[in-house]
This record gives C-alpha cells, sequence and structure tokens, in this order.
C-alpha cells in the first residue's frame, strides 16, 4: 500500500519541487492551493501526511491546520516555513504539528523528514527544535534571532558576492563592523584581506589611505604603504565615514568611482582594486544639507544600505547574545558558568543598552569574571544597569509583598549610585546633587554596603 500525502502550498513551484524530488518513492501526492480545496479533499479521503505551508494568502496555515484537526485529530502534518518564523514553527509544533521543514529545503532533507514522519509520530522535542533553528541563527558569528537580524544575514548574503559598495547604518556598538566582515567572509574577495581604515585627522587619515612618498610632507621621512595598497584584490571597511575630512571625500569618490588614487607626493595614478564598505552612525543626508558631506559621495555610497536596530528595538535577540557570552568569557577566563537564571534574564531584557551589543558585551565579561555562581544570577548584574532596567522600578512600584522598608532601601541605593555615576565618582558632587551632606552621603554609602559592589 502507498502513502499517500496532501501538499498545501500557495506556490505551484513547490508543487513541482515535492513531485520532482519525491516521485521515485513510491507515495500518491495530492496538491491543494488554497484552505478549502484542502478541507474537500480531507472530508473526502484519509491522508497519511500532511506537508503544510505556513503562510497562505487569505487565511493562515495556522488556521488551516486547526481545521485538518477537527477533521482528523491523528492527522500528521508536517509544516513548511520560510526561513525565520521560529515562533509560528513553535507554535504548530506545540498544536501537534509532527515535525517542520525550512524553506527553501534541502533535497534529502525533505526525504528523509517524510520518510520519518511516516514511520513516526512521535513528537518532536521543542527544545530540539530551537536548537536546530539556533544553528542557523550564527551566520559569522553573528547572533539574534529578530525579523531584523534576519533581514541584515538575508541582505550580506545578497549584497556580498556583488562589488557593490554598501553603507551600513546603526548606532554604536550595534554590531557594524561584525556584518562588514561578514559581507567580506561571504565575498569572492574572502581570501584577501579586510582592512579597517579609522578616522583620524586630516593628513594623517590621507596618508594611512593612500600612503606617502618620502618627503611628501614634514615628517615623511621614508616611503609609506598605504591602506589601499594593504586591501589590495580584498575590503576596506570604513569605520566612520560621516568623520571623513571634506577633502579627503572626493579622493575616496574617484576610488570608489573611478578606481583610481594617487599617493601623496607622487604623480602616478594607481588603480585600486578594493570594494569599499562603509559604517556610520549619522544621518549623512543631514549631513548633506548642512554642507558636512558631499552629495555626490552620499549617493555613490548609499546604493545598498543596510540598517542595524538598536539592541532595545530586538530584545529577542538578547537571551542568545548573553548565552553566546557567557559561554566566550567563561572559555576565556576558565569558568565553569553554566548559564543565567530567569529573573536575571529579565533584568537584561529590559535595559534599554544605550552602548548596544557592545555594552551588553561588557556587562556579561564582567559579570562572569566576578562571579562566584555556576548560573548568574541578578545579583551579578551591576547595580547601576540592574536598577535603571524596568522589572526594579515596576518591583519598586508594585504591591508584592516587599516591605516599604525595602522598597526604599532600594531606591535610596538607586539614586545613590545614580548621582555617584553622575559625579564621575566624586562623593561631594554626588551628594549635592541629592541635597545632601557629604558625610552623610558617604555614611549612606557604607550603610548600603555599596561601596564595594559591583557598580561599573
Ligand atoms: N549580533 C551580534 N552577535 C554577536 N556579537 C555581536 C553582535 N553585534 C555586535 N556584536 C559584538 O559587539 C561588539 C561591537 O560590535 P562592532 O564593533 O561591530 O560594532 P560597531 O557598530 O562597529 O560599533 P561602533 O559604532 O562603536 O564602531 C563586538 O565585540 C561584536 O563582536
Ligand atoms: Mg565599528
Amino acid at each position: 500500500m502507498s502513502y499517500k500525502i496532501h501538499v498545501i502550498d500557495d506556490e505551484p513551484i513547490i508543487h513541482d519541487i515535492i513531485l520532482r524530488v519525491l516521485k521515485d518513492k513510491d507515495y500518491e501526492l495530492e496538491f491543494s492551493t488554497n484552505i478549502e480545496e484542502t478541507l474537500e479533499k480531507h472530508k473526502k479521503q484519509h491522508f497519511d501526511l500532511v506537508l503544510l505551508d505556513l503562510m497562505i494568502p487569505g487565511t493562515s496555515g495556522i488556521q488551516i491546520f486547526k481545521e485538518l484537526k477537527r477533521i482528523d485529530s491523528d492527522v500528521k502534518v508536517i509544516i513548511m516555513t520560510a526561513y525565520g518564523t521560529l515562533e509560528t514553527a513553535v507554535k504548530a509544533i506545540e498544536m501537534g504539528a509532527i515535525d517542520y521543514l525550512n524553506k527553501p529545503f534541502d533535497n534529502q532533507h525533505l526525504i528523509d523528514t517524510v520518510e520519518k514522519a511516516l514511520i513516526s509520530s512521535d513528537k518532536r522535542d521543542i527544545e530540539e527544535l530551537k536548537h536546530n533553528f539556533g544553528k542557523s541563527e550564527f551566520f559569522h558569528n553573528i547572533v539574534g534571532k529578530s525579523e531584523a537580524i534576519k533581514e541584515v544575514i538575508n541582505k550580506i548574503k545578497k549584497v556580498a558576492k556583488t562589488n557593490s559598495t554598501v553603507l551600513i547604518y546603526g548606532e554604536s556598538g550595534t554590531g557594524k563592523e561584525l556584518v562588514a566582515r561578514a559581507i567580506h567572509m561571504e565575498s569572492l574577495r574572502s581570501s584577501l584581506p579586510f582592512v579597517v581604515a579609522y578616522s583620524a585627522p586630516d593628513e594623517l587619515f590621507e596618508s594611512n589611505l593612500f600612503g606617502h612618498k618620502k618627503g611628501a610632507f614634514t615628517g615623511a621621512i621614508a616611503d609609506k604603504v598605504g591602506l589601499i595598497e594593504v586591501a589590495k584584490g580584498g575590503t576596506l571597511f570604513f569605520d566612520d565615514v560621516a568623520t571623513v575630512p571634506l577633502q579627503t571625500q572626493v579622493k575616496l569618490l574617484r576610488v570608489i568611482q573611478e578606481k583610481e588614487y594617487i599617493v601623496l607626493g607622487d604623480t602616478k595614478v594607481r588603480k585600486a582594486d578594493v570594494r569599499v564598505i562603509a559604517a556610520t552612525n549619522q544621518e549623512l543626508s543631514i549631513m548633506v544639507e548642512e554642507g558636512k558631506f558631499r552629495e555626490d559621495l552620499y549617493y555613490r555610497l548609499n546604493v545598498i544600505k543596510i540598517e542595524i536596530p538598536p539592541l532595545r528595538e530586538r530584545k529577542e535577540d538578547i537571551p542568545l547574545l548573553v548565552d553566546f557570552f557567557i559561554r566566550k568569557y567563561a572559555e576565556i577566563n576558565s569558568k565553569n558558568i553554566e548559564g543565567i537564571d530567569e529573573s536575571a534574564l529579565e533584568y537584561l531584557k529590559n535595559y534599554h543598552w544605550p552602548g548596544n551589543v557592545r555594552e551588553l558585551e561588557n556587562v556579561v565579561e564582567s559579570m562572569v569574571v566576578l562571579s562566584e555562581n555556576k548560573i548568574l544570577t541578578k545579583d551579578d548584574i551591576p547595580l547601576e544597569k540592574r536598577y535603571s532596567s524596568i522589572p526594579f522600578l515596576y518591583n519598586l512600584l508594585e504591591l508584592n509583598g516587599t516591605s516599604l522598608k525595602d522598597k526604599t532601601e532600594q531606591l535610596k541605593e538607586y539614586l545613590l549610585l545614580k548621582a555617584l555615576k553622575k559625579a564621575n565618582g566624586v562623593q561631594k558632587k554626588a551628594a549635592e546633587m541629592l541635597g545632601m551632606k557629604s558625610t552623610t552621603f558617604n555614611e549612606m554609602l557604607k550603610r548600603l554596603d555599596l561601596k564595594n559592589k559591583n557598580t561599573k
């Protein structure tokens, strides 16, 4: 007896692919493109397996799934999902789907998944599902599962193989350099250098970039090779392109447009074989309006734009990042730390992270270094971070069993530390901010035992 499989997908191309991949197997395949067709077929006959796309126009895959269950509560369903919809996949598995396939799928993986499903209907552990998804989230060390990060990764893949100039936007510490490196690693230039050009005051920057001849300017005591030459055949990354001096911008435009440059103090025009990637945390279009950035260079750079949102706008990446950094720093420091507890993670998720991933990385590093626990807890979080986190304020304002005395103490701790930080550690100044005598301030610090706590 051959197995009957029903494929539900609105895209005929998916029907064709599945038909082609499974044609040599002894399966009877049926195809549907919408909910009506699907339900009609299920009312008339039994299917051994259903392959269901989660994105069916006009309805949701989850809805179809529920209807199918109503008709046949034992129906075996494998959901098909486009890269990235982990939440929906988890939801479908929780509702009783037996497996999932990521689109576009690998042919052999499709065959294996279908065979396995027909033999056994064991539900896949959600943790395992998450774990498998986890692997695809590590793209050149870019950790994250938010839609924003997935979009960044997709864009990297699309642009990497071209020679186009890429402009990366993002606040400080969001991972602009990490993204630039990923583009380089995915490009055809990956075996050649990736070189970072950090902006510096005028002449120095130009001589770093283009190189100079001996005697080109006072202090040029010998010939110097520039970064363009060092990066030959590879990628040249401008770390903060908004700070490139105006007179250098015109030369940079020439590098990108004509692929030419001149070494300082030389007359020979040289070929610039570099792919340019630029990053900035400033709105260049406004700088153009203000006459601080060349319009032609701006348009030239802005052909392909990758935007990395601040961490506070993609909190769902925080648990993965924390886990990643715990493992990284536990290993570096040979510490036996296994993870972090829920409540501590809640604090970290709700902090606003003005310094983005870099700040989070530094905090986790300090926690790993200073903690004596196997599992990090909220007591390991630097006080200043813990207290400007939303759960802290929430707990403070809720009637939740904590006594008024304790709440008051917490608020005092918080304000004392905040003032201390604002005063750069000068107690007298901090005391003034709170309208206190510095002796009283000092006594309170001692009493609250704040002096020696992790106030980084
Ligand atoms: N998604 C991420 N996954 C893992 N590590 C990350 C991620 N984003 C940033 N980091 C880490 O955070 C730190 C800062 O990243 P990076 O230097 O790329 O930021 P940046 O945007 O260039 O910062 P700046 O604007 O200050 O130059 C690095 O150690 C980097 O590895
Ligand atoms: Mg950077």
